[in-house]
């Protein structure tokens, strides 16, 4: 079971993805990201941050502690921004959160280093659950206390945008090259050897277990929550066991932008200091 918080304060929005998730404060006293029921790419986005988040703790990868928020909408009540307003009145409920690393940076390949057998096993996993957003472009990498830190998996999981295409899913190829840690050389059949067997029916259970039952209520084809949870659990377990083949790796087509263009250069701001 995930923690069940309840929101007290709203602090501010983090504008660099596309989902508009925000700072809050919750009744334990914590700072949590929180990721919105009622944000446009739905609740699914939400289940797909769970289990993939979970997934990935239990096989020993770094991703900030998951948690459950409730929030009253009328926090929302004294926001100026009217999209945050509106955002917060649509989520009323349960919500994602995820504990805030405060003082992060954003994984910068040009600065930090990822030696191939850690790649590696950040690319299998990718691969495991179909995540398209750890490009060089957007990498959903943090580094905090110099440790790398994985965010952002709302977008895995596609397989439940489609029950009835899951199986054939299951074999779907996974092109890594241009995967942020494709320059670090990842050692996918390493990290296949060792992760893939402890992906089992229990481990995907528990994952699955950690989404609250409102997330995966009346889905089309399903009587219960517990049915949509199997359906997870059947997808991923058959997906483990496909060895790497279906994985591509290979260099980045081009280097990513060190910094977004229109930033000024350190030596701009820093002038002779740093010459
Ligand atoms: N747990 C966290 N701790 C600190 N900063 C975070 C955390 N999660 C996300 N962020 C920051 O917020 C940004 C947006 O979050 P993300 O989960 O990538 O959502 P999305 O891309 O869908 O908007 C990230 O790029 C990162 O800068
Ligand atoms: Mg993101």
């Amino acid at each position: 079971m995930l923690p069940e918080v309840t929101a007290t304060r709203y602090v501010t929005p983090l504008r660099e993805g596309g989902s508009l998730p925000g700072v809050v404060e919750a009744d334990d006293l914590r700072t949590y990201v929180m990721k919105f029921s009622g944000a446009g790419q739905g609740r699914k986005t939400l289940v797909a941050e769970v289990i993939s988040g979970r997934l990935a703790q239990l096989l020993g990868l770094r991703v900030p502690g998951l948690a459950v928020i409730r929030l009253d909408p009328v926090l929302g009540l004294g926001e100026p921004d009217p999209e945050v307003q509106a955002l917060l009145r649509a989520s009323g409920g349960l919500n994602a959160g995820l504990d805030f690393l405060s003082g992060a940076l954003g994984f910068d390949a040009l600065a930090y280093t990822v030696d191939p057998v850690e790649a590696g096993r950040i690319v299998w996993f990718d691969a495991l659950v179909g995540n398209v957003d750890r490009s060089w472009r957007n990498p959903n990498m943090l580094v905090w206390h110099g440790d790398l830190w994985l965010i952002d998996h709302g977008a895995t999981l596609i397989f439940h945008h489609g029950w009835s295409a899951a199986p054939a899913a299951v074999r779907r190829p996974y092109d890594a090259s241009e995967h942020a840690l494709a320059p670090f050389g990842p050692d996918v059949a390493a990290a296949a050897a060792e992760l893939a067997p402890r992906v089992t029916h229990d481990l995907l259970a528990a994952a699955a277990a950690d989404v609250p039952d409102v997330w995966l209520a009346d889905e089309p084809g399903f009587a219960t929550p517990d049915e949509v949870r199997e359906a997870y659990v059947a997808t991923l377990s058959a997906r483990a066991a496909i060895g790497t083949a279906h994985i591509t790796l290979g260099r980045p087509r081009a280097a990513g932008p060190a910094r977004q263009p229109g930033w000024p250069s350190a030596a701009a701001v820093h002038g002779s200091e740093r010459s």
